[in-house]
């Protein structure tokens, strides 16, 4: 099967979302038809339009659910589709390990309609949204696909269940052809400042923190721990720029016409900064002082956790391109122009 721009649809599950977003905009520039799926759980309508702004084309826009086997099959049949990007999911670490059972309907479950849907509808392509916590605790660094998968919260065994689930049927179905991309950590906006990441609530993850205290919404950051193993004390992590995630999907895409089969990849940078190197990144990007007080470790997390992004480059030629000023200059420009996010 050929994958052909602007004849067919591709389908975006979770395409209002931060990552889905940013992927839409890619997408649509490299001439593609998007058709969106969302239930709008997490995120906001707003960002159709901010969409339409930036690429001059509305995307298809179908408000929905992917644990609705009905729904699913009813859009199948509307539209042509020729491949699946497939983000959408519940994400928070915390909820997850309170309500287990509802991210494992959600994630899991809704997955597996997903996936049925496709295959009555002959669809086998897809780009899934993995990410690196299905490594768990890293035994070694830099993190490559081959190392041990060990999820250690109910999140992390969903990704790990999909992931699980699309390898059986790729070995089913020698016609598959499946990314399972695994993210490190996704921070940045597009750098128009039109669409970017508006977690509902007080911010779980690192940037968006920053940027609201920045922004004056939060008064200081908690960092969680400056007593770890690592160069000042402080958790190492691997920022990758959204704009070089999206990017990274689109090779992604053209990667899946191109070979079958299951695949892992790592999409990271290989780079590892500290907590205290992002606050210091985003000082310099914003010119604004973040105030911040060490507190206790954040139960669960890892000191340290950077990719091997070498397999990702060769399987797709692609490498991010974007270093730290510019993510946190790009999220800064974001929450300047939005400071409520999208309200
Ligand atoms: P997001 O919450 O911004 O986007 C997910 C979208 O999916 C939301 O718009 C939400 O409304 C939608 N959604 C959720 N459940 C749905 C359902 N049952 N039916 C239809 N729509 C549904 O999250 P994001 O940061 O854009 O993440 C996208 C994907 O990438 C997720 O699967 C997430 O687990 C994965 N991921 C994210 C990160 C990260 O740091 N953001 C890291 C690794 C992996
Ligand atoms: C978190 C999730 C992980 C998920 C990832 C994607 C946990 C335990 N892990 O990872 O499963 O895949 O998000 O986005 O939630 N930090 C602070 N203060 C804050 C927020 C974070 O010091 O207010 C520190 C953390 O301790 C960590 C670093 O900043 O060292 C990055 O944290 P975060 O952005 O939450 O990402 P992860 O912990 O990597």
């Amino acid at each position: 099967m050929k994958l052909n721009p602007s004849k067919d649809f591709l389908l975006v599950t979770g395409g209002c979302g931060y990552i889905g977003s940013h992927t839409t905009v890619v997408l649509q520039k490299a001439g593609f038809q998007v058709l969106i799926l969302d239930n709008l759980k997490n995120s906001k309508p707003k960002v159709l339009s901010r969409i339409q702004e930036i690429t001059g084309q509305r995307p298809e826009f179908v408000e929905g659910d992917i644990r609705d086997a009905k729904g699913l099959e009813a859009l199948f049949q509307k539209y042509r589709v020729s491949a699946c990007l497939h983000f959408a999911g519940l994400k928070a670490v915390g909820e997850s390990v309170e309500q287990p059972l509802n991210y494992y309907e959600n994630n899991v479950q809704g997955s597996l309609q997903l996936f049925k849907a496709m295959k009555e509808a002959g669809v086998k392509r897809l780009v899934f949204s993995s990410s690196a916590t299905v490594y768990g605790q890293p035994k070694s660094l830099p993190l490559s696909e081959s190392a041990s998968r060990q999820a250690e919260n109910p999140y992390g065994q969903t990704k790990l269940m999909i992931e699980h689930i699309l390898e059986d049927l790729c070995r089913s179905d020698l016609d598959w052809s499946v990314m399972s991309l695994r993210y490190f950590n996704p921070v940045g906006a597009h750098p128009s400042g039109m669409i970017g990441e508006d977690p509902l609530g007080i911010p779980n993850n690192l940037m968006p923190y920053i940027s609201q205290v920045a922004v004056g919404r939060r008064k200081k950051l908690q960092v969680f721990g400056n007593d770890y193993p690592t160069s000042d004390g402080t958790g190492i992590r691997d920022y990758i720029h959204v704009m070089d995630l999206a990017e990274g999907h689109l090779a992604a895409l053209r990667a899946a016409f191109e070979s079958t089969g299951f695949q892992a990849l790592n999409l990271g940078t290989g780079k590892a900064a500290s907590v205290l190197e992002l606050v210091q990144a985003f000082e310099q990007a914003s010119g604004v002082k973040i105030d911040y007080e060490i507190v206790q470790r954040r139960p669960g997390d890892i000191a340290e956790c950077w990719a091997d992004p070498r397999l990702a480059r060769e399987k797709l030629n692609w490498s991010c391109q974007r270093g730290l000023i510019e993510m946190c200059a790009d999220s800064w420009n974001w929450q300047q122009k939005n400071p409520q996010g999208y309200d």
